[in-house]
């Protein structure tokens, strides 16, 4: 695999809210609970939460935003219930997740997080306010000076609860007029914000702009050497992963992601993909950007939330899809026994193409083993028109002995189903021991 190692638990740098001690590191700040919760239909119950935020601490992400307080009376006990429980677990290395809850910029929203994740060991209250011209002008019907005035004062309230790290995020920044964002930042800078987060609200940046946007916030807004910089890009128009990893090469040391990529509209930058693309690329061409994520728990955490959701994670999904490595023949499967998670079992029914039996790196730039899948040739192989004759021999030799091999390939014998054709050999479902289930895309 192309992939690096991933990072031993004592290279995660201490935790300190507005400051990253090491300068290549990317926290990862997930919102599935929140951002991704938003997305219609994916309505989950507070056990539901909890479990996800268990798997997420596993995961070893930084930030966990539980939810959206003040939304319901359902969502501040989920919240409370994380930060009571997973806001608390240590472990050996000294890593517990931040909880952070969302908040509109008003008193009661504010004080409803702070209540809800104040038990937690690190406690994030993330509060917004539209800063975009038409968002100004048609939602919050308010002037530039009353946002300015509202957005400082509402970090100050944040801070004067005993909250040590707030987060502020100018909605709609990604259409926002450049010197109002710097002005509205560097006052809340001054008011005690410790991170500010730039939302491209409605996926309306592309990459090089959404990198010069981060690029030109660090360099014109005072005192952000000061705090972290992150991005939340949505993904309307697809860009969502692209312009994360080109915020985080632009100087964002958080990201703000789903699990799968759920969320409002088209939804969010997913979490796989974006902590995949920095394990794989982000030495050679990021300047070694890395996270503290242990992409062995990308699967179970993706099935998780697929179960959770409701929400299907599309075949051709990147690293979490079934086909994501199929390479032309194979598929992996996720098999959840009896629809229990916890006794999940995660097969891969591995790529069988020329290529890729000769060596796997022909065709995979990521090793399934590092995300969580086990290989598993038992599980049965998946025959495609363009899968080849050698892949053909390859798996029956592997299945029955070289003697048969003449007799199966006779239609006679075999009922033929669903019949595979190459030049003189004629295989069926049932030569190979397959079940009709695992075979696809018969030519
Ligand atoms: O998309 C958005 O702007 C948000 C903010 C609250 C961060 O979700």
């Amino acid at each position: 695999s192309a992939a690096a190692p991933p990072p031993s638990p004592s290279r995660r740098p201490p935790y300190i809210p507005n400051r990253i001690p090491d300068p290549n590191y990317v926290r990862i700040f997930d919102t599935t609970l929140r951002d991704g919760e938003q997305s219609p239909g994916a309505t989950m119950t507070s056990k539901e939460k909890l479990d996800i935020a268990r798997q997420l601490a596993k995961l070893g992400v930084d930030v966990i935003e539980a939810g959206f307080p003040t939304s319901s009376k359902d969502d501040f006990e989920a919240v409370k219930a994380i930060a009571l429980e997973v806001g608390n677990a240590v472990d050996a290395h000294g890593y517990v997740p931040v909880v952070c809850g969302l908040s509109r910029c008003n008193e009661k929203d504010i004080r409803t997080a702070w209540e809800a994740v104040r038990y937690a060991k690190r406690p994030r209250i993330h509060t917004f306010i539209a800063t975009s011209g038409i968002h100004m002008e048609h939602k919050l019907k308010m002037s530039k000076e009353k946002v300015l005035d509202i957005a400082r004062r509402m970090v100050a309230f944040a801070r004067s609860l005993g909250c040590d790290d707030v987060e502020f995020s100018p909605e709609d920044a990604g259409r926002s007029e450049r010197e109002f964002l710097y002005e509205v930042l560097g006052e809340v800078i001054k008011a005690g914000a410790t991170t500010l987060n730039i939302p491209d609200t409605v996926g309306y940046t592309i990459p090089e702009e959404f990198g010069k946007l981060i690029a030109d916030i660090k360099a014109n807004t005072p005192g952000i050497e000061n705090v972290i910089i992150s991005t939340h890009c949505q993904n309307d128009l697809g860009l969502s992963t692209a312009n994360t990893i080109a915020g985080a090469c632009a100087g964002a040391r958080q990201v703000e992601v789903t699990i799968n990529g759920i969320g409002e509209r088209a939804g969010n930058a997913s979490l796989e993909e974006v902590v995949m693309a920095l394990k794989c690329r982000g030495q050679h061409v990021m300047g070694g950007l890395y996270t503290g994520i242990n992409t062995h728990h990308i699967v179970m955490t993706s099935i998780m939330v697929e179960e959770y959701s409701g929400l299907h994670v599309q075949p051709h999904k990147a690293i979490v899809g079934a086909n994501a490595f199929a390479h032309e023949s194979g598929i992996h499967q996720k098999t959840l026994q009896q629809g229990r998670l916890p006794n999940a079992s995660i097969l891969l029914v591995a790529a069988q193409n020329d290529g890729m039996l000769k060596h796997p790196s022909t065709y995979e730039i990521i090793s399934p083993e590092d995300i969580g899948l086990e290989r598993s040739n038992e599980a049965g192989i998946v025959l495609g028109k363009l899968s080849g004759r050698h892949a053909l021999k390859n798996k029956l030799h592997e299945r029955v002995a070289d003697a048969d091999i003449r007799a199966l390939v006779s239609d006679e014998v075999f009922q033929p189903t669903v019949v595979w054709k190459l030049h003189d050999l004629q295989v069926t479902c049932g030569t190979l021991g397959l079940s009709t289930a695992t075979v696809k895309l018969i030519g």
